[in-house]
């Protein structure tokens, strides 16, 4: 039995409230990727969905004049570590598990080199897989982050993709 699922952080108001902003159906993209990945990588299946599902709750909006600002984004973004932070709080208040918690939370951390000043770290398979996993869902001048889902047929994904987890944890027994 898992502590947390994907249905209980959906549901959290702070979950709502970033996961709409960098991006709902990017959220949920990743995590089905990422939950795939682990699958082939013989890594749980649990922690990389999360880890996918919330890698960009760290965002913030770089707005400058009403537009989005590449340029100040680049130079001053440090959403994993926001997000890694945000992540690890949320789960915790969840009554996640402390060691799946900060699991996640590092995977987020490093799941990009754009905000490091080199990119020479050595990913954990997970860290590597959600890395993984969102650079399969990025499109050309960060439009990913635009794509919508309503909220019914998140809810439904995000479902699914529980009862896939819980399916693969009793094959593990
Ligand atoms: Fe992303």
């Amino acid at each position: 039995m898992r502590d947390v699922t994907l249905i209980d952080i959906f549901h959290h108001h702070i979950a709502q409230k970033f996961l709409n902003r960098s991006g709902l159906a990017h959220a949920i993209a990743v995590s089905y990727h990422a939950f795939q990945l682990a699958k082939e990588h013989n890594v749980d299946v649990d922690i990389a969905a999360k880890a996918g599902l919330l890698h960009d709750m760290g965002h913030y909006t770089w707005y400058r004049n009403g537009k989005w600002d590449y340029d100040l984004y680049k130079q001053n973004d440090i959403h994993p570590i926001k997000g890694a932070e945000r992540a690890h709080k949320l789960l915790i208040r969840l009554g996640e598990n402390p060691v799946k918690a900060k699991t996640i939370a590092l995977a987020i951390l490093f799941h990009t080199d754009s905000f490091l000043p080199t990119n020479d770290i050595v990913r954990t398979p997970l860290q590597q897989i959600v890395k993984w996993a969102d650079e399969k869902d990025e499109e050309e001048g960060g439009m990913h982050h635009y794509r919508t889902i309503d909220f019914d047929r998140a809810k439904e994904s995000l479902s699914r993709l529980d009862g896939w987890i819980d399916l693969e944890h009793k094959k593990l027994g």
